[in-house]
């Protein structure tokens, strides 16, 4: 009787191990025909999700030489929110989150990243918030913070504080990460949250974060 484990090892070493597909991202075992399916199904999901084609009056609200923000309100045309709305179910598929209704639908603003390959790679939804809770280790001024300051990043203060924006999902493409289009989006957010303000860094709050969001949060915050 083969085991699993011997199949892997029969395959040889050519095959042998994980593999990231380099259009989709998805790290897969090439020797292993279930995972190969998977991979073929996420791939052709993935990649028709976040193809972009762009709509006339589309709100592009910041361009760069790698790509372009464009901001997707409640009320725009149905393409744009379907494309929205795609997006967000392959991040919260991603990120193992439950689907959220939001409290006041008509508040959230969407940020797409759009590639000049024409593939969304970055998406900020973000909605008005009254109060926040801290994360408690934030070392204002007071150098780097080490391992163990990182850790208490992880509690929360239980006194809430005034805050404007709560940025509920943030997601980069796996292949395009720590190319600063997060951070490139929590700018934009910042700078066209509310008419004619720049918000501070005070006024914004990530929701639930995940340990990525945080490493995120905390760096972006501190500087
Ligand atoms: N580890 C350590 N530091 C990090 C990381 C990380 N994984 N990600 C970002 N940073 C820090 C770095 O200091 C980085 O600057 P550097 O590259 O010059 O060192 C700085 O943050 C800015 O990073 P960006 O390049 O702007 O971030 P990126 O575009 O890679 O996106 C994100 C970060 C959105 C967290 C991405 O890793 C991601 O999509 N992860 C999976 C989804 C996720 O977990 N999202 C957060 C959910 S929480 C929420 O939605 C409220
Ligand atoms: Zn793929």
């Amino acid at each position: 009787k083969k085991t699993k484990d011997q199949l892997i090892i029969d395959a040889g070493q050519k095959h042998f191990g994980a593999t990231m597909c380099k259009s989709c991202g998805m790290i897969y075992t090439a020797s292993n025909p279930e995972d190969e399916m998977q991979h073929v199904q996420h791939h052709h999901r993935f990649l028709e999700g976040i193809k972009y084609v762009g709509w006339k009056k589309e709100r592009v609200v910041a361009e760069f030489w790698d790509g372009k923000i464009v901001l997707v309100l409640p009320h725009d045309p149905s393409f744009a929110i379907k494309k929205v709305e795609d997006v967000q179910e392959l991040v919260d598929n991603e990120l193992g989150f439950q689907q959220v209704v939001p409290k006041c639908p008509n508040k959230i603003k969407t940020f797409l990243f759009v590639s000049d390959e024409k593939r969304v790679v970055g998406c900020l939804i973000a909605e008005p918030i009254k109060q926040a809770f801290r994360v408690l280790s934030e070392p204002a001024g007071l150098g780097s913070p080490t391992s163990a300051e990182c850790s208490r990043a992880w509690q929360c203060s239980d006194v809430p504080e005034p805050a404007v924006c709560g940025i509920s999902r943030i997601w980069v493409f796996r292949l395009k990460r720590r190319k600063r289009i997060a951070r490139r989006l929590v700018d934009t957010l910042r700078n066209c949250f509310m008419f004619g303000c720049f918000l501070s860094t005070d006024e914004i709050a990530f929701s639930d974060p995940t340990p990525d969001g945080k490493l995120f949060a905390t760096k972006y915050c501190n500087t």
